[in-house]
């Protein structure tokens, strides 16, 4: 099983990538094969909405995304978003790889491409943020639009006091 963790927070320390990496370690032990992979680091330009990935079923921006990241999002069976709320959304490096995956949208929807590996993944959400915890549940969860079926949630509460 491979597990692709993407580590959204700027902070190389912070509370994320703390949260990342317990859960990347747990899954190693049950024998998951993980990378993770920090957009902040790399190069990802935002969508312009080209259109291209809709009509001929790629996205033509040359950076990070063609060169790996759009095969490691295929090939994982769990993918994980790691993200501190930053203004109710998740920080800007990470929206940029998030919405260029509408390129997988594009895919789906309007070229009806199959995808083999799409129906067996996973996602994951695990996140921080700084206000209370209903505002965090909020955020990700409540909005009645939503699509994503939720299976399982579960919230850690982690005291930490200024040393
Ligand atoms: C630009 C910015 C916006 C933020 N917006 C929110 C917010 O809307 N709600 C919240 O609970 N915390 C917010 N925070 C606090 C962060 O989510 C919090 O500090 C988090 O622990 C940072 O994660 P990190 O330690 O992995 O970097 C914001 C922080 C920043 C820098």
């Amino acid at each position: 099983m491979f597990i692709l963790g993407l580590q959204g927070s700027p902070r190389k320390k912070g509370n994320t990538h703390d949260i990342l990496s317990m859960f990347m370690e747990q899954a190693r032990q049950y024998g998951a094969v993980t990378q993770t992979i920090t957009p902040h680091t790399l190069d990802i330009k935002p969508c312009r909405e080209l259109i291209v990935c809709e009509k001929k079923g790629f996205c033509p921006i040359k950076d990070d995304m063609e060169k790996s990241i759009y095969k490691l999002v295929k090939n994982a069976d769990i993918i994980v978003i790691a993200a501190p709320v930053f203004f109710y959304n998740v920080p800007a490096q990470l929206k940029a790889l998030i919405d260029r995956c509408q390129m997988f949208w594009g895919r789906k929807y309007k070229l009806k491409l199959e995808d083999p590996n799409a129906k067996n993944r996973q996602g994951v959400l695990l996140s921080c943020g700084a206000s209370g915890f209903m505002s965090k549940l909020s955020c990700w969860a409540k909005p009645p639009d939503r699509k994503m079926k939720i299976h399982d949630f579960a919230v850690g509460t982690v005291s930490l006091s200024a040393a």
